[in-house]
């Protein structure tokens, strides 16, 4: 069953009724004011952090599931009937829905008893408000008397404290309302200098900003007291909770139609100039005036609209591919690079299950992220390694995690998850690769925020390699600390007191439990540190050279074959009483995915035959229709010495769902052994488009990647869970470009080497590379995967080509497959 489609040509999802299974959601706002907005027009706003600037109020796993957002509400003053367009929050039944998500917009358009109504939301460029453009066509052959109302709930600013704090909360509400802007100044007098507003482009017949006002007593936002009346009640908010609200009455012949904007928006003055007149306690509105006045314009409002669609033209125009696949196409022309986007504005703070409060930027998670918006967007990656590096610590180590505003690393979770350095030194390589901007190494990053412990970048991946180099277990594994990527294999925990964290309670010396993916990752970071000291090489570091890296892969991958291979796959970890975890040996959990995937992907076992066992196990014991599941047999009990894992019941979450993070890595380690047709057949059991057609058993948005999907031991196998904020969306980007389809940015140049499956007959691609656009097409002309480069009409050597350096901006490329 399916609850929309795809419309390719306008880079939309079009869902075509409202009740989907979830909330299907999308994002607005690219630099600092961000929204979410669901298909029913739910969700909230905030300016550049979730949880300290909360504009407006969303009411988490709430029933219905979607409560609070950006509502409006038709009333038909003839027959005192009232609904909403966007079916929430009355759930009226109308005679047509549809919400189109598209890149940074969303539309929702609806008819109700020949009264069509459709708005446009989205964030301009540039500014810190969000524009509702609603326009209302009477499809009667009668005149009709309609008055209009908007609602918005304000948040208190600090999420967490705005749901919990009711004893100060209800008394410290405030707004002012001037010129029919409504404006939500909660804490103004005091310590704030921001200040949220609510505009309308109409005149008003009448407004709210008292809830209970608007609501009536006993009331929720389905049915409105002053829906009921037909009027606003002017009210003011003192305490409680404040709203926005405004009125507008219409009245339009038949086909008349009228257009309305709204403006939410946030805005900040300088401290000294807080009041107007000064002295005063009233909002200086003197520099938001003109902005709310630009916007109410259509003129500037359909012009700001027309540059979002450059931007995001721009933006995706990076890579475009047209392949056999439509999964493939779509997924890799749109949505699953605007996903990466997302993640690189949120990491992991704010969607329908991630409230905002929570976690702030995690170094593992925003360096990985990295990997696949790093092409799109390389000055604002660039910026993102440094503030990340910042944050790491002298040890080399780092905190997990980052607050957006303070940009300073969260003392409430700390470091010590052993897999964190590491994924720096991906991040870095990757972004040079994609820029050649060698000198990001040479930029001074202090340790922990402390100006005076200012080192090189260069000086920073070093620490990372030396952070693992210090931390050897008995078996010469890395030892695994908190956790590694899996955050709930805490095997230095034995925490048996519920509600204890997981994350953070650690007993005992932490000195035995290894982890043989770390050691996997580590081949790969060392690798990676020694394909850069081959290139970068400054006095000081003679002794780190590409050769000591080398070697510490070298021994690295001996040592996993001598203590990480269980003899048909790569084993997962020592706990800490020195047993193995991951083993045919074990009772349960005897296959992980992740040591199989990591390892393989970074090299280990291609020469010695581990990998392609490691492989077919994974396919034998792990792969299901709906995805490869994390382990096999899932914990069907709680395991002191395993920690997490084995807390989520059997199918979920780490404890053996499909997690579609690390899939990838397996199907990047099936291109390194030449296995097109199963890397292609793995990437198209999670894409969401491939998986449309079971919505109903899928029931996430089908334009974006999934945390996870419920694994075989579950009753729901193949429901996804956790939409949108995970690094399944850069894993799968990369895998898909750069490895099926082969198209790879390298120190020296971009590579071409597609791994497809022997039925595709080839595809094309267009690719902006360091400046230049390079139109490919590959053929193929035989079974296999090896590469014959024609490089503007000439045969070239190898399968690399480097930037011309005679200015040409265009190349063009044949790869011929045989
Ligand atoms: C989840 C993990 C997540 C971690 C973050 C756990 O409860 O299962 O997926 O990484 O929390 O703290
Ligand atoms: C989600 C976390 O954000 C990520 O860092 C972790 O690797 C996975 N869960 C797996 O536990």
């Amino acid at each position: 069953m399916k609850y929309g489609y795809f419309d390719d040509a306008q880079r939309e999802y079009v869902i075509t009724r409202p009740d989907t299974p979830l909330p299907w959601i999308n994002y607005l706002g690219s630099e600092e004011y961000f929204a979410l907005i669901s298909n029913t027009a739910g969700g909230y706003s905030f300016y550049k952090d979730a949880r300290l600037r909360r504009i407006s109020r969303y009411r988490y796993n709430n029933a219905p599931f979607d409560l609070g957002g950006r509502y409006l509400y038709l009333r038909d003053n003839d027959e005192g009937h009232y609904w909403s367009p966007s079916w929430q929050p009355t759930q009226t039944e109308l005679q047509d829905y549809s919400c189109r998500h598209g890149m940074g917009y969303t539309i929702i358009g609806s008819t109700y008893n020949g009264i069509r109504a459709e708005t446009r939301y989205f964030v301009p460029l540039g500014e810190n408000l969000e524009i509702w453009q609603l326009s209302i066509t009477n499809q009667r052959n009668t005149s009709t008397d309609l008055s209009v109302f908007s609602a918005v709930e304000f948040c208190l600013w600090d999420a967490a404290d705005d749901s919990t704090n009711f004893q100060r909360n209800f008394n410290t509400g405030q707004v002012e309302v001037e010129d029919g802007v409504i404006y939500h100044k909660t804490e103004y007098r005091e310590r704030r200098d921001h200040f949220a507003y609510f505009a309308c482009s109409e005149k008003l017949s009448g407004f709210d900003t008292q809830r209970e006002a608007f609501l009536g007593p006993y009331r929720s936002w389905d049915r409105p007291i002053v829906l009921e009346q037909g009027q606003s009640t002017n009210s003011i908010a003192y305490g409680w909770q404040p709203i926005g609200s405004h009125c507008i009455r219409l009245s339009l012949k038949p086909g008349e139609n009228k257009q309305i904007i709204f403006l939410l928006g946030y805005f900040e003055n300088p401290k000294a100039q807080k009041f107007d007149p000064p002295g005063s306690q009233t909002i200086n509105k003197r520099g938001v005036k003109p902005v709310i006045a630009k916007y109410l314009n259509k003129t500037d409002a359909d012009k700001a609209f027309e540059s979002l669609k450059s931007y995001w033209d721009q933006l995706l125009g990076v890579l475009q591919v047209q392949t056999p696949d439509e999964h493939v196409n779509r997924m890799v022309n749109i949505w699953n690079a605007y996903q990466c986007m997302v993640t690189f504005n949120m990491s992991r703070s704010a969607s329908l299950y991630e409230s905002g409060i929570g976690r702030g930027l995690g170094f593992r998670d925003s360096n990985q992220d990295l990997l696949g918006f790093v092409q799109m967007v390389p000055e604002r990656a660039r910026q993102r390694i440094l503030d990340l590096a910042s944050t790491q610590l002298p040890s080399g180590g780092a905190y997990h995690q980052y607050q957006p505003m303070t940009k300073r690393g969260n003392n409430d979770i700390g470091s010590n998850f052993n897999d964190d350095p590491h994924w720096l030194v991906l991040a870095v390589a990757a972004y040079i690769r994609e820029t050649s901007d060698w000198n990001i190494l040479d930029e001074l990053v202090p340790y922990d925020n402390r100006p005076e412990s200012r080192m090189p970048l260069y000086e920073h991946l070093q620490r990372s390699i030396q952070y693992t180099l210090d931390r050897m277990g008995p078996h010469g594994l890395p030892l695994i600390g908190r956790a590694d990527w899996n955050d709930c294999l805490n095997l230095n925990c034995f925490s048996d007191t519920p509600g204890e964290s997981f994350q953070t309670t650690t007993t005992g010396s932490g000195n035995v439990a290894e982890s043989v993916f770390i050691a996997g990752l580590f081949v790969m970071s060392t690798l990676e540190m020694a394909q850069i000291a081959e290139r970068y090489s400054k006095p000081g570091f003679e002794s780190r050279s590409s050769t000591f890296y080398k070697k510490l892969a070298n021994d690295m991958t001996t040592t996993i074959y001598q203590h990480g291979w269980d003899g048909e796959w790569f084993l997962r970890a020592y706990d800490a009483l020195g047993q193995k975890v991951g083993s045919a040996e074990c009772e349960e959990g005897k296959i992980y995915i992740e040591p199989q995937g990591f390892c393989v992907l970074a090299g280990v076992g291609l020469e010695n035959g581990y990998a392609k066992k490691a492989l077919d196990s994974a396919n034998k014991q792990l792969a299901t229709k709906h995805g490869i599941v994390v382990l096999q047999p899932a914990y069907s009990r709680y395991y002191l010495n395993l920690g997490e894992i084995s807390s989520y019941p059997e199918g979920y979450k780490e404890n053996a769902s499909v997690f579609c993070h690390n899939n990838p890595w397996v199907m990047i380690a099936e291109v390194k052994v030449g296995n097109a047709d199963r890397a292609l057949d793995y990437y198209l059991r999670i894409n969401p488009s491939a998986r449309e057609e079971a919505a109903e058993i899928h029931r996430c948005e089908p334009y974006v990647y999934a945390q996870t999907i419920a694994g075989r031991d579950a009753p729901t196998h193949g429901e996804a869970k956790n939409s949108w904020l995970t690094g399944a969306a850069a894993w799968n980007y990369v895998t898909i470009t750069q490895w099926i389809l082969g198209i790879r940015p390298t120190w020296d140049g971009l590579q071409i080497a597609p791994v497809i499956p022997a039925h595709w007959p080839g595809f094309t691609a267009s690719r902006i590379f360091r400046g230049v656009t390079y139109q490919i097409t590959v053929k193929r002309t035989g079974p296999g995967n090896n590469v014959n480069l024609i490089v503007d009409g000439k045969a070239a050597d190898g399968n690399i080509i480097a930037v011309p350096k005679d200015g040409r901006k265009t190349i063009t490329v044949e790869a011929l497959l045989k």
